[in-house]
């Protein structure tokens, strides 16, 4: 985790957030950093121990002198009623709901061919319509009247996510998603953007790869390995006053990887494209040959 924040001490004193997945990895990260600017933290996701264990971890790093609080509150996104459940409870223990960061989500390898309709259908349900539950139930209940900004945490799937086709998809979704909402909310004065983390290395992330990590790290030797807190910082100006005009904006957050690198290889086989030979060729060289001068 980075020792310190690089912007203005108390930046976000006495604002509320909900992260959700804010107990590990990327979420946990933009918590910390939220708690030390002095934003109380609600951390959430399924397993209550394992949020309990973070937050008693977080808790220790806020100074005496803060009023920032961290509290963890379990709740599984991809269900309506508990959603709307923990956003009433944040409203009625803090009063205020000022960010939603959307990080929760999940997904598992496998080649789109032997994915089942429950697998597709399950990380769907998490990272898009679970991200939606949020966005609404947050909207309805406290932005629509109060203003307020929304991030959304997508990846890196602008080439695809061969292997975990399902995540691509949803997280595309999202992408699209971000645009909708900001300008629907807009005149609520609510701003929604996402970030799209590079591929990183992460206890969390590897866990999430398995087979299709050891490749992903084979490409990520190439480049500075990204930590956390590139993240977090990305998402701390996006919720600032700084990015005030910034609305329905995806931010790349990956040193540019995406621009130049790509993880994916199609390996050799017998099914490409047919060659044209005889009477189709010719044709193709006709097209193709330059205008004659006349
Ligand atoms: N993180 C991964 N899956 C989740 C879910 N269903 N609800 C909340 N956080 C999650």
């Amino acid at each position: 985790m980075a020792a310190c924040s690089v912007f203005r001490p108390g930046l976000f004193n006495h604002k509320v957030a909900i992260v959700t997945g804010g107990g590990t990895g990327i979420g946990k990260a933009i918590s910390a950093e939220l708690l030390e600017l002095g934003c109380s933290v609600v951390i959430s996701s399924r397993k209550a121990e394992r949020l309990e264990a973070a937050a008693q971890e977080m808790r220790q790093k806020i100074p005496p002198s803060s009023s920032a609080r961290v509290t963890p509150l379990p709740c599984n996104i991809r269900n309506e009623e508990e959603v709307k459940a923990l956003i009433s409870s944040v409203l009625k223990q803090f009063g205020r709901i000022d960010f939603l960061v959307n990080n929760g989500g999940g997904q598992f390898s496998s080649p789109a061919e032997h994915m089942s309709t429950k697998g597709w259908k399950a990380v769907i349900d998490t990272n898009l319509t679970g991200t939606f539950h949020c966005c609404k139930e947050v909207y309805s209940a406290w932005m629509k009247q109060h203003g307020g900004v929304i991030i959304n945490i997508i990846a890196d799937m602008w080439k695809g996510f061969p292997g975990m086709a399902h995540t691509g998809a949803a997280r595309a979704a999202v992408d699209n998603l971000t645009k909708s909402l900001a300008i629907e909310w807009a005149h609520s004065g609510v701003r929604v953007n996402a970030i799209a983390p590079g591929t990183i290395f992460s206890k969390t992330a590897m866990e999430n790869y398995k087979e299709l990590g050891p490749n992903l790290l084979r490409c990520l030797f190439h480049f500075a390995l990204p930590k956390d807190w590139e993240y977090q910082r990305a998402v701390c100006f996006l919720l600032s006053p700084g990015a005030s005009y910034i609305s329905g904006a995806t931010l790349r957050v990956d040193a540019g990887q995406s621009l130049y690198h790509s993880m994916w290889e199609i390996p050799n086989h017998n099914a490409w494209p047919e060659a044209p030979e005889g009477e189709n060729l010719e044709a193709l060289k006709q097209l193709l040959s330059p205008p004659s001068k006349l």
